[in-house]
């Protein structure tokens, strides 16, 4: 279920390294197959990696037992926290990984800029992965020393401006307060799902765990009939913005037996009118592509 950004580095490692990188399956559900994970586990890996909240499904992964499970056969443990940080409160400790990464323009921040998280006895034995000004201690025609996490990873003039405003994104966020936060998107799932449920009987399917349950409001949906990009384009001419595509996971397109998916991603910006208002623009393209003339 992972994003491209998830797997197409460690088939770069592939490529220049040699490493065998496999993929643990999901249930019909959209949930990682953990009966899957203990088998490829039994393979020893030594790195487990995935992401903690499916940008598609919305999936919350149990990362903490997949930790766990990873750590008991020596593998490391990187999570992709892209979606996660956006809507919960991440405690680092709690999640049990070694490393974890998320992106500055998901938690309303500017693009460019993310962090990366990693346990400082593991970054301490890490060398650097750029050169440059900024991260040395001393340079001499001999050879050069480097300073200690973090800063012996970022070369170079650091992106300011992007830190700035990525500072500023997560502490508008935490006084928006991720409980209301929370609160606030269950309400809108639930909307969504009540008036799918009351519109469209099974002609709208929403993909992923069902609507309602442990899940984010990463809202994937098709519609009967009807190919997702005419989907967005009919919801973006009455002015309602979904993305339909792979959303950067074609490999979980292929897994799904779908070409695309339109996705509605409501976040502390959208009210539960706007869901309506979503709800009711489904309902004239659903009576429009089933009009017998089409
Ligand atoms: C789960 C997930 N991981 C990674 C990314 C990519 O982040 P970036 O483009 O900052 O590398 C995204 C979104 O683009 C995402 O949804």
């Amino acid at each position: 279920m992972e994003h491209h950004s998830n797997i197409v580095p460690w088939q770069l490692l592939r490529e220049s390294l040699g490493v065998e990188v496999d993929f643990v399956d999901i249930t019909e559900g959209g949930e990682l197959r953990l009966s899957d994970y203990d088998r490829l586990l039994a393979l020893r890996p030594k790195v487990v990696t995935l992401t903690h909240v499916s940008n598609v499904l919305g999936t919350v992964n149990p990362v903490r037992e997949i930790a766990e499970r990873a750590h008991a056969v020596g593998a490391l443990v990187v999570v992709d926290a892209a979606q996660s940080v956006p809507h919960r409160r991440v405690d680092v400790g709690a999640l049990g990984a070694d490393l974890i990464a998320f992106s500055g323009h998901k938690v309303l921040g500017p693009t460019g800029i993310g962090v990366l998280w990693g346990r400082y006895d593991l970054l301490e034995r890490m060398p650097p992965w750029m050169g440059g000004g900024e991260m040395i201690s001393q340079v001499h025609q001999t050879g050069s020393t480097f300073k200690e996490p973090p800063a012996r990873f970022e070369a170079g003039t650091p992106n300011i401006a992007g830190a700035v405003g990525l500072g500023a994104a997560l502490t508008y966020l935490e006084a928006v307060g991720w409980e209301d936060l929370h609160a606030h998107e269950v309400a809108l799932s639930r909307r969504a799902l009540k008036l799918a449920s009351e519109k469209f009987d099974d002609r709208l399917h929403f993909f992923g765990p069902p609507l309602g349950s442990e899940r984010e409001a990463v809202l994937s949906f098709s519609l009967a009939g009807v190919h997702p990009h005419d989907i967005a384009s009919l919801l973006d001419a009455e002015g309602i913005a979904v993305r339909a595509g792979h959303h950067c996971a074609q490999p979980l397109m292929e897994r799904l037996g779908v070409p695309a998916v339109a996705r509605a991603s409501p976040y502390l910006y959208n009210s539960v009118d706007e869901i309506d208002r979503w709800m009711d623009a489904l309902e004239r393209i659903d009576r429009l592509f089933r009009r017998p003339s089409h």
